[in-house]
């Protein structure tokens, strides 16, 4: 019964673990924490959670480098904190789905570490890429082996005692692996063995593109296409990312999560170009892949036409579900992107604090919530990012002493990085960190978010957690999967019909317009006597 698996049409709530509940008043937050607050995600509404990184780590990519596969980071709990947290997840109904980070280890992993007390040519550096320094023979080879650029700014090597490079695509604390070697291969296969048979119900695979490299000598340099972004790369056949044989890999994952019931699942975080997303999806390989081009779609109703199009034809042709998605750790908040103008310079207006341009944040949230009913009126899955339920904003203005995202110090203090999404989330309107722990925050929160904590939400019927948790329940009415129908597709207005009688439509112009026949249901902003304003959406049984 294929159309009946339940991540076709799950909503699944992303849990950031350092931000998310401290239970310890470390600052940060862990997973008892996370287990304490699960009856709030159950009764939003989602089906289940995604854990960003809670391995043991040195915190260089806040987790993303991870220095032991099969444990806890001390910091945030330990391994029976894990399992308590999945029983209860499990027995409020939620499914739990855990990140897995097989691009890069950490530079504290005892791989790396055997590889840097290993000669150069050893089999211990083998499972790494480390290379010569560039020059002719005889000189010393203080020449990065090529000239290409990492995620975070800076060359993507960095060099050893011995004189040796090794590769980073991220920070140089997170050495990348060589997913040639067989060693490589098999350690992964038994990490996501250890957390499968722990329980955990599928994983969300970080770089999902870039595990396959093509590392045949000479390695080419790449000018300016090595500077582009993991998120924005435009070369085809590039020797890193999205290379046909990383397929290979998840067809071997996707064994290996089949011998497990009921079914386990793994989505692919993967930047790639348009029309390549299918191939993650096929058959004998992953379930899901987040769509990132629906996240950089603009405030713009075609736009948004030609990406919904694109991605259900993406899906259907390998007959996956398709996975919508706003915002995640790795981006500004989408109630803030909505309000920017567009194209705008993102680093450039998080670099003036905020300022330039100020946002109108009305104009932002009115957006975000219409967002909201058009995602979650799609077929297939959604994914919610802490904090979008609040209607929380981008925070712009963190101090600049404070910033963890190590883009932050790799682009010499040019791109501020990530920090300005992964501020802990408000719970309540009182206390040192607003209900998120016992404390202050790792990073503060802006006073304003008192408003929007989420216990003053509860008792508001207008508030955005309400218009989540209302549509969550009229969603699981309609169902999530199958297909939809255009009933206006542009310039102002977008309408849809799904075959359970869902109807959406969205007014991205500037004038109120007439609403579709039918029962009004749902809306994300007061209607103009009976018509439905610019940037709202309404959802209506027709
Ligand atoms: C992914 C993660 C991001 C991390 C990077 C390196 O893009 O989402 O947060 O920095 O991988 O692991």
């Amino acid at each position: 019964m294929k159309h009946s698996e339940w991540w076709r049409s799950a909503v699944i709530y992303q849990v950031y673990v350092r931000s998310f509940s401290d239970s310890d008043g470390s600052g940060v937050g862990d997973l008892p924490g996370i287990t304490r607050r699960l009856p709030a995600l159950a009764d939003l509404g989602v089906d289940a959670l995604w854990l960003t990184p809670f391995y043991p780590s040195p915190m260089a990519d806040g987790g993303y480098d991870v220095a032991d596969y099969r444990d806890v980071e001390p910091s945030l709990g330990t391994l029976s904190d894990f399992d308590a947290l999945v029983v209860q997840a499990h027995e409020l109904g939620l499914k739990v789905i855990v990140d897995i980070v097989p691009n890069h280890t950490s530079d504290q992993h005892a791989w790396f570490q055997a590889a840097l007390a290993s000669p150069a040519g050893s089999p211990e550096r083998a499972r790494y890429i480390f290379r010569d320094g560039r020059g002719n023979p005889g000189d010393d080879g203080d020449e990065p082996p090529t000239d290409w650029h990492s995620n975070f700014g800076g060359s993507a090597w960095s060099r050893v005692a011995d004189g040796q490079w090794y590769l980073h695509m991220f920070a140089p604390q997170q050495p990348d692996l060589d997913w040639t070697h067989p060693d490589v291969h098999a350690e992964f296969q038994s990490v996501l063995r250890f957390w499968l048979d722990r329980g955990v119900d599928g994983f969300r695979i970080d770089v999902a593109h870039g595990l396959a490299k093509n590392l045949a000598e000479p390695l080419p340099d790449l000018g300016a296409a090595s500077v582009d972004k993991v998120m924005r790369y435009s070369v085809q056949d590039h020797p890193l990312w999205d290379r046909d044989d990383v397929h290979d890999i998840y067809r071997e994952w996707r064994k290996v999560l089949d011998e497990y019931t009921p079914r386990r699942i793994a989505v692919a975080e993967a930047w790639v170009a348009p029309g390549r997303l299918g191939r993650y999806v096929r058959d004998d390989e992953l379930h899901q892949a987040f769509n990132f081009p629906f996240l950089l779609t603009p405030w713009d109703c075609s736009a948004f036409a030609d990406v919904i199009d694109a991605s259900l034809d993406e899906a259907a042709d390998v007959g996956a579900a398709t996975t919508w998605v706003l915002s995640n750790h790795d981006v500004i908040r989408h109630a803030t992107r909505y309000a920017l103008p567009r194209d705008s310079d993102q680093a450039a207006w998080l670099m003036s604090d905020g300022t330039e341009p100020r946002v109108d944040q009305a104009l932002g949230l009115r957006r975000a919530r219409a967002a909201a009913l058009l995602m979650l009126a799609l077929p297939g899955s959604a994914y919610v990012f802490q904090g979008e339920e609040l209607g929380l904003h981008e925070v712009a203005d963190l101090p600049r002493d404070l910033l963890q995202d190590p883009t932050w110090e790799r682009s010499g203090h040019r791109d501020k990085g990530r920090d300005g999404c992964r501020v802990p989330i408000p719970w309540e309107a009182e206390g040192p960190s607003l209900g998120f722990g016992p404390g202050q925050a790792w990073l503060p929160q802006p006073a304003s978010w008192s408003g929007l904590a989420r216990a003053v939400q509860r008792g508001d019927a207008d508030s955005t957690l309400a218009l989540y948790q209302a549509t969550l329940r009229k969603r699981r009415e309609f169902g999530g999967d199958g297909t939809l129908e255009w009933l206006e597709r542009g310039p102002q207005r977008l309408v849809f019909r799904r075959q359970t009688g869902l109807i959406c439509a969205v007014n991205f112009g500037p004038n109120p317009v007439g609403l579709p026949a039918g029962d009004v249901l749902i809306t994300s902003g007061p209607l103009d006597s009976g018509r439905l304003p610019t940037d709202t959406a309404v959802w209506i049984r027709g």
